[in-house]
Protein backbone atom coordinates (compact mmCIF):
# COMPACT_ATOMS: atom_id res chain seq x y z
CA UNK A 1 0.00 0.00 0.00
CA UNK A 2 1.46 3.70 -1.04
CA UNK A 3 0.83 6.29 1.57
CA UNK A 4 0.82 9.83 0.13
CA UNK A 5 2.37 12.77 2.09
CA UNK A 6 1.58 15.61 2.41
CA UNK A 7 4.27 18.11 2.95
CA UNK A 8 4.34 21.92 3.52
CA UNK A 9 8.07 23.38 2.76
CA UNK A 10 10.00 26.41 1.30
CA UNK A 11 9.27 26.67 -2.27
CA UNK A 12 13.03 25.54 -4.23
CA UNK A 13 14.22 27.33 -7.45
CA UNK A 14 13.48 23.54 -9.00
CA UNK A 15 9.51 24.31 -8.04
CA UNK A 16 8.92 26.98 -10.40
CA UNK A 17 7.60 26.01 -13.30
CA UNK A 18 5.39 23.87 -10.46
CA UNK A 19 4.37 26.92 -9.11
CA UNK A 20 3.62 28.45 -12.20
CA UNK A 21 1.46 25.61 -13.15
CA UNK A 22 -0.39 26.13 -9.86
CA UNK A 23 -0.71 29.84 -10.12
CA UNK A 24 -2.49 29.80 -13.38
CA UNK A 25 -5.02 26.77 -12.69
CA UNK A 26 -5.93 28.65 -9.23
CA UNK A 27 -5.79 32.20 -10.53
CA UNK A 28 -7.77 31.07 -13.83
CA UNK A 29 -10.52 29.09 -11.93
CA UNK A 30 -11.01 31.92 -8.84
CA UNK A 31 -10.84 35.29 -11.19
CA UNK A 32 -12.45 33.96 -14.68
CA UNK A 33 -15.86 36.37 -14.71
CA UNK A 34 -14.06 38.47 -11.83
CA UNK A 35 -11.62 39.87 -13.48
CA UNK A 36 -12.06 41.21 -16.94
CA UNK A 37 -10.48 38.98 -19.41
CA UNK A 38 -7.67 40.94 -20.55
CA UNK A 39 -6.45 41.73 -17.35
CA UNK A 40 -6.35 38.38 -16.11
CA UNK A 41 -4.34 37.28 -19.39
CA UNK A 42 -2.00 39.30 -18.68
CA UNK A 43 -1.35 39.00 -15.05
CA UNK A 44 -1.17 34.96 -16.10
CA UNK A 45 1.55 35.93 -19.21
CA UNK A 46 3.83 37.98 -15.99
CA UNK A 47 4.30 34.91 -13.77
CA UNK A 48 5.76 32.94 -16.11
CA UNK A 49 8.60 29.81 -14.75
CA UNK A 50 11.05 32.66 -14.38
CA UNK A 51 8.86 35.76 -12.38
CA UNK A 52 8.86 32.25 -10.25
CA UNK A 53 12.46 31.63 -10.48
CA UNK A 54 13.24 35.15 -9.68
CA UNK A 55 10.56 35.43 -6.59
CA UNK A 56 12.12 32.57 -5.47
CA UNK A 57 15.21 33.68 -4.80
CA UNK A 58 13.66 37.13 -3.67
CA UNK A 59 12.58 38.71 0.13
CA UNK A 60 8.97 36.96 0.32
CA UNK A 61 9.02 33.92 1.53
CA UNK A 62 6.78 31.36 -0.15
CA UNK A 63 5.82 28.15 0.89
CA UNK A 64 4.49 25.15 -1.58
CA UNK A 65 1.98 22.55 -0.46
CA UNK A 66 3.41 19.52 -1.76
CA UNK A 67 1.36 16.47 -2.17
CA UNK A 68 2.69 13.25 -3.31
CA UNK A 69 5.70 14.99 -5.09
CA UNK A 70 2.54 17.23 -7.19
CA UNK A 71 2.58 21.13 -6.23
CA UNK A 72 -0.90 21.39 -5.40
CA UNK A 73 -0.57 25.14 -3.69
CA UNK A 74 1.52 27.81 -2.37
CA UNK A 75 1.27 30.93 -0.43
CA UNK A 76 3.19 33.98 -0.57
CA UNK A 77 4.14 35.84 2.74
CA UNK A 78 6.24 38.87 4.60
CA UNK A 79 6.06 41.96 6.36
CA UNK A 80 2.48 43.88 6.05
CA UNK A 81 2.40 46.51 3.17
CA UNK A 82 -0.44 48.25 4.22
CA UNK A 83 0.95 51.30 6.75
CA UNK A 84 -2.84 51.88 7.40
CA UNK A 85 -2.88 48.42 9.13
CA UNK A 86 -0.73 48.12 12.72
CA UNK A 87 -0.47 43.62 11.70
CA UNK A 88 3.32 43.48 11.30
CA UNK A 89 2.83 40.43 8.62
CA UNK A 90 1.22 39.65 5.57
CA UNK A 91 -0.19 36.80 3.25
CA UNK A 92 0.08 37.97 0.05
CA UNK A 93 -1.18 35.21 -1.70
CA UNK A 94 -2.79 31.91 -0.69
CA UNK A 95 -4.08 29.46 -3.65
CA UNK A 96 -4.52 25.57 -3.92
CA UNK A 97 -5.10 23.96 -8.00
CA UNK A 98 -8.79 23.48 -8.19
CA UNK A 99 -8.33 19.49 -7.77
CA UNK A 100 -6.86 20.01 -4.09
CA UNK A 101 -9.60 22.67 -2.79
CA UNK A 102 -12.12 21.34 -0.29
CA UNK A 103 -10.10 18.74 1.37
CA UNK A 104 -8.91 20.55 4.24
CA UNK A 105 -5.38 21.40 2.32
CA UNK A 106 -6.08 25.19 2.46
CA UNK A 107 -6.66 25.47 5.98
CA UNK A 108 -3.23 23.53 6.81
CA UNK A 109 -1.76 25.85 4.00
CA UNK A 110 -2.68 29.07 6.00
CA UNK A 111 -2.05 27.70 9.50
CA UNK A 112 1.70 26.84 8.14
CA UNK A 113 1.69 30.68 6.89
CA UNK A 114 0.76 32.19 9.95
CA UNK A 115 3.15 30.52 12.06
CA UNK A 116 6.45 30.98 9.55
CA UNK A 117 5.09 34.64 9.55
CA UNK A 118 5.04 34.10 13.49
CA UNK A 119 8.34 32.64 13.86
CA UNK A 120 9.90 35.51 12.09
CA UNK A 121 8.68 37.72 14.62
CA UNK A 122 5.77 39.16 13.19
CA UNK A 123 2.61 39.92 15.28
CA UNK A 124 -0.44 39.86 13.41
CA UNK A 125 -1.78 39.27 10.23
CA UNK A 126 -3.39 41.11 7.25
CA UNK A 127 -4.34 39.53 4.11
CA UNK A 128 -6.50 41.32 1.30
CA UNK A 129 -9.14 39.21 -0.61
CA UNK A 130 -11.49 40.95 -3.67
CA UNK A 131 -15.14 41.09 -2.35
CA UNK A 132 -16.42 38.84 -5.25
CA UNK A 133 -14.47 36.52 -4.23
CA UNK A 134 -16.68 34.58 -2.03
CA UNK A 135 -15.53 31.23 -1.56
CA UNK A 136 -11.99 32.76 -0.20
CA UNK A 137 -14.09 35.60 1.48
CA UNK A 138 -16.38 32.85 3.21
CA UNK A 139 -13.21 30.18 3.81
CA UNK A 140 -11.33 33.53 6.01
CA UNK A 141 -14.28 33.87 8.16
CA UNK A 142 -14.08 30.57 8.79
CA UNK A 143 -10.63 31.02 9.90
CA UNK A 144 -11.63 33.78 12.25
CA UNK A 145 -10.67 36.74 10.07
CA UNK A 146 -11.74 40.12 11.00
CA UNK A 147 -12.61 42.58 7.86
CA UNK A 148 -11.37 45.50 9.19
CA UNK A 149 -10.58 48.02 6.27
CA UNK A 150 -11.32 47.88 2.04
CA UNK A 151 -9.88 49.09 -0.74
CA UNK A 152 -10.56 49.63 -4.20
CA UNK A 153 -8.33 47.91 -7.48
CA UNK A 154 -9.31 48.90 -11.17
CA UNK A 155 -8.96 46.24 -13.55
CA UNK A 156 -8.99 47.24 -17.33
CA UNK A 157 -11.65 49.88 -15.86
CA UNK A 158 -13.30 47.78 -13.92
CA UNK A 159 -13.22 48.91 -10.59
CA UNK A 160 -13.36 45.42 -7.72
CA UNK A 161 -13.43 46.18 -4.10
CA UNK A 162 -11.46 44.28 -1.70
CA UNK A 163 -11.46 43.20 2.11
CA UNK A 164 -8.90 43.69 5.22
CA UNK A 165 -8.91 40.74 6.90
CA UNK A 166 -6.63 40.06 9.91
CA UNK A 167 -5.70 38.12 12.91
CA UNK A 168 -4.10 39.46 16.13
C1 LIG B 1 -9.60 29.67 -0.52
C2 LIG B 1 -8.79 28.37 -0.42
C3 LIG B 1 -7.36 28.68 -0.09
C4 LIG B 1 -9.40 27.51 0.69
O1 LIG B 1 -8.72 26.27 0.74
P1 LIG B 1 -9.53 24.90 0.70
O2 LIG B 1 -8.56 23.80 0.74
O3 LIG B 1 -10.46 24.92 -0.42
O4 LIG B 1 -10.34 24.96 2.07
P2 LIG B 1 -10.35 23.82 3.18
O5 LIG B 1 -10.82 22.55 2.56
O6 LIG B 1 -9.06 23.80 3.89
O7 LIG B 1 -11.49 24.34 4.13
C5 LIG B 1 -11.24 24.78 5.44
C6 LIG B 1 -12.55 25.16 6.05
O8 LIG B 1 -13.14 26.20 5.30
C7 LIG B 1 -14.41 25.79 4.80
N1 LIG B 1 -14.56 26.31 3.46
C8 LIG B 1 -13.70 26.17 2.44
N2 LIG B 1 -14.19 26.77 1.33
C9 LIG B 1 -15.39 27.26 1.69
C10 LIG B 1 -16.41 27.96 1.00
N3 LIG B 1 -16.30 28.22 -0.29
N4 LIG B 1 -17.51 28.31 1.66
C11 LIG B 1 -17.66 28.02 2.97
N5 LIG B 1 -16.73 27.35 3.69
C12 LIG B 1 -15.63 26.98 3.06
C13 LIG B 1 -14.40 24.28 4.84
O9 LIG B 1 -15.70 23.75 4.97
C14 LIG B 1 -13.55 24.00 6.05
O10 LIG B 1 -14.34 24.11 7.23
P3 LIG B 1 -14.04 23.20 8.51
O11 LIG B 1 -12.67 23.57 8.97
O12 LIG B 1 -15.12 23.58 9.46
O13 LIG B 1 -14.12 21.79 8.03
C15 LIG B 1 -8.86 27.56 -1.73
O14 LIG B 1 -10.18 27.14 -1.98
C16 LIG B 1 -8.34 28.29 -2.92
O15 LIG B 1 -7.15 28.21 -3.23
N6 LIG B 1 -9.23 28.98 -3.67
C17 LIG B 1 -8.90 29.62 -4.89
C18 LIG B 1 -7.88 30.68 -4.74
C19 LIG B 1 -8.29 31.81 -3.87
O16 LIG B 1 -9.36 32.34 -4.01
N7 LIG B 1 -7.39 32.17 -2.96
C20 LIG B 1 -7.58 33.26 -2.06
C21 LIG B 1 -7.27 34.55 -2.73
S1 LIG B 1 -7.41 35.91 -1.61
Amino acid sequence: MSMLTIDIRRAEPQDAEAIAEAHRAAWSHAYTGILPYTSLRVMLERRNVGWWRRAIRGATSILVLDVGGTIAGYATLGLNRARSLPQEGEIYELYLRPEFQGVGLGKRLFTEARQLLASLGCEGVALWCLEENHPAVDFYRLQGGTDVAEGHETFDGKTLKKIAFVWN
